[in-house]
């Protein structure tokens, strides 16, 4: 659904950001803005800033910020068509209806119908499971000590014997063969032309998404015997590459991390046991839209594989996956046990927290994993083991991180840092290994930055995200320019005189200063709030509230006119020259000289 700006803004406005916000967090007043505890990080002294005048908030520790529209996005984990959906609903406003193309329209009904279906079948075996037929799996779940609470939370039920009884009751619900055809609900003989159900005789773990709709199903056997788990098959609505078990009740623990397993009941017992930010994957590797799909809440997620080889290397490959997703995974140690359910029903919740509090780092631990390939009593197999370390540490992109890594390698395996520093550079300047995150966007800049070139080009400057030194800070300049153009948005006139919107390159910057120029044309004024509005990607829009926030400026009238001028000749040194009609790219290059010292002497009119 995409709703057009005019509809954007109104929502936008009829919601008071102080208000919308104020419900959620409390606020005091502080000079013209509004302050309180920031929502997003844990903090104990107040940097989270709400302004009325702006419609905005901005948060000086986390850097988080944006218009009421992003607030709602980040606080309720909303997408932005939700988030105006919401907004739409708390102001009264009707939001038009969307047109659908008479194919989106029959996929949109479909998947209504299977959503239904699932939604009947769901409640059959809900109530089955409550029924004198359904005492194996009532018993079958108590014996697995789970409490008529949890099962009621995650809706479990019961497939009994007969292999046509879903069959019949969803029929004499008036649903089509067609439809029971798609909805993964039962195996059909293709040669007789008949269907039977999928599912009997197991207990029924209904897959929700995370809107709480009914999108799939799995089923156990009642003891040994294969296959012990049974899945719903993909359908138009159940994608398991794109959904996670019990994300939906996961996604409103406050814990701040996500603890990610492989099996149903590992999340039901972690539940239970007030552990209710674990999720799983539908009995499918891990893939990078699940990764996509967490950080949407967290950045910090908690590995709890099975501590058995195949869980091992399932940590191994989600790793990397994690981190490319701008996530901090660490790994669960559960030993001697082989899954939490085994674990807390062996040693209670308490323990249990004391090992997620010492769950290992990655990084640690895929040296760890590492070494088991070598043998360290071999010079060869040793030098090759911390090649292969070096590699690695390589591709952590700040100094800082890369010499940590280096040091607890280095006091892990008793060995010189330097020498193994010397391996970390060697392996920079060859382009390091491919381990990780290599050539995909990292740290939550998706959306607009990003990384290229090899580990070497990007780790040529500590620290930096892209680019060499001088490009960084010209990137920094134009943000800052854009910056005082908010708040000073007199000088507008002396800006424009030496650069367009297009010298502000492209990227979440370079459109900022489009919308801020075109607002400025049009009003003289710069409305923060609905520039934001333009950007529908979070990231994209977190950059651009980081562009935009103003605070109560301590400097002097001279020393903001010093540093704005300074400001716009770095900018317009940087951009590209431009040769007027007429004219050769040498004069063109004189008469920038000329502009560029002219800047200096410009007697800046700040209101
Ligand atoms: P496990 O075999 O580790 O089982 O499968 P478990 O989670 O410990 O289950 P319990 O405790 O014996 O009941 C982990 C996950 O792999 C998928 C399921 O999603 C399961 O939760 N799986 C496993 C299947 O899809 N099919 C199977 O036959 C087995
Ligand atoms: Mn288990």
């Amino acid at each position: 659904m995409y709703y057009p700006d005019e509809v954007v803004d109104q929502v936008r406005t009829a919601n008071d950001i102080v208000d919308v916000i104020g419900q959620s967090v409390q606020l005091k007043k502080s000079g013209r803005d509004y302050i309180g505890l920031c929502p997003f990080h844990n903090e104990k002294t107040p940097s989270f800033s709400v302004s009325r005048i702006k419609q905005m908030f901005y948060c000086f520790g986390c850097h988080k910020g944006g218009n009421v529209i992003t607030f709602v996005e980040e606080y309720d984990h909303l997408s932005f068509t939700e988030a105006v959906e919401a907004l739409a609903g708390r102001a009264g406003i009707r939001l038009p209806e969307q047109e659908y193309s008479p194919q989106e329209r029959r996929s949109r009904d479909e998947k209504e119908a299977l959503l239904n279906v699932n939604r009947i079948a769901g409640a059959y075996y809900y109530y089955m499971l409550r029924t004198p037929e359904g005492k194996s799996g009532m018993d079958y779940l108590t014996g697995r000590r789970l409490t008529d609470e949890t099962m009621k939370n995650f809706g479990l039920g019961y497939a009994g014997k007969h292999s046509d009884a879903l069959y019949r009751y969803l029929k004499q619900k008036g649903i089509s063969d067609d439809l029971l055809r798609q909805s993964g609900l039962m195996n059909v003989d293709e040669r007789r032309g008949t269907m039977y159900d999928k599912f009997w005789n197991r207990v029924i773990f209904p897959i929700m998404d995370v809107n709480n709709r009914v999108i799939g199903f799995g089923g156990r056997l009642m003891g040994d015997g294969r296959p012990k788990y049974l899945n719903s098959p993909e359908t138009k609505i159940f994608d398991k590459s794109r959904n996670l078990y019990a994300l939906n009740a996961a996604r409103r623990s406050r814990s701040g991390q996500l603890i990610l397993s492989e099996g149903y009941m590992d999340v039901i017992s972690m539940h239970q046991a007030g552990f209710t930010n674990a999720v799983a994957s539908l009995g499918t590797a891990l893939t990078q839209q699940h990764c996509a799909l967490m950080k949407r809440y967290t950045d910090s997620v908690i590995l709890s594989y099975d501590s058995d080889n195949a869980g091992v290397s399932a940590a191994m490959r989600a790793i990397p996956m994690l981190r490319s997703a701008g996530i901090t995974p660490r790994i669960l140690n559960l030993e001697p046990y082989k899954d939490p359910d085994e674990f807390i029903k062996a040693l209670g919740k308490e323990a249990f927290q004391e090992r997620l509090d010492k769950a290992e780092n990655a990084f640690l631990f895929e040296v760890r994993i590492t070494q088991r390939d070598y043998n360290l009593q071999d010079p060869d197999s040793r030098t090759q083991f911390f090649r292969e370390v070096a590699g690695r540490i390589a591709v952590f992109e700040l100094e800082m991180e890369r010499q940590n890594y280096i040091d607890a390698v280095a006091r892990e395996y008793m060995i010189d840092p330097r020498q193994l520093k010397e391996l970390v550079l060697k392996a920079l300047v060859l382009g390091g290994t491919s381990a990780g995150r290599t050539g995909t966007a990292y740290g939550g800049y998706t959306g607009s930055s990003p990384l290229q070139g090899s580990p070497a080009e990007r780790t040529a400057v500590p620290g930096s995200r892209s680019g060499s030194a001088r490009e960084q800070g010209e990137a920094a300049a134009r943000k800052l320019l854009i910056n005082y153009l908010v708040q000073y948005p007199g000088i507008y006139e002396t800006v424009r005189r030496y650069l367009s919107a297009d010298d502000y390159g492209d990227g979440v910057a370079g459109k900022t200063a489009a919308l801020v120029y075109s607002q400025l044309d049009a009003s003289g004024e710069v409305d923060a709030a609905a520039v934001l509005s333009r950007f529908e990607d979070l990231e994209d829009q977190q950059e651009a509230a980081q562009i935009l926030h103003t605070s109560e400026s301590t400097a002097s009238a001279a020393e903001s006119r010093k540093a704005i001028l300074e400001t716009l000749r770095r900018v317009y040194q940087a951009a590209p020259l431009r040769a007027g009609e007429g004219q050769d790219a040498l004069s063109a290059a004189i008469q920038k000289k000329k502009n560029l010292e002219s800047i200096r002497k410009i007697n800046l009119i700040l209101e």
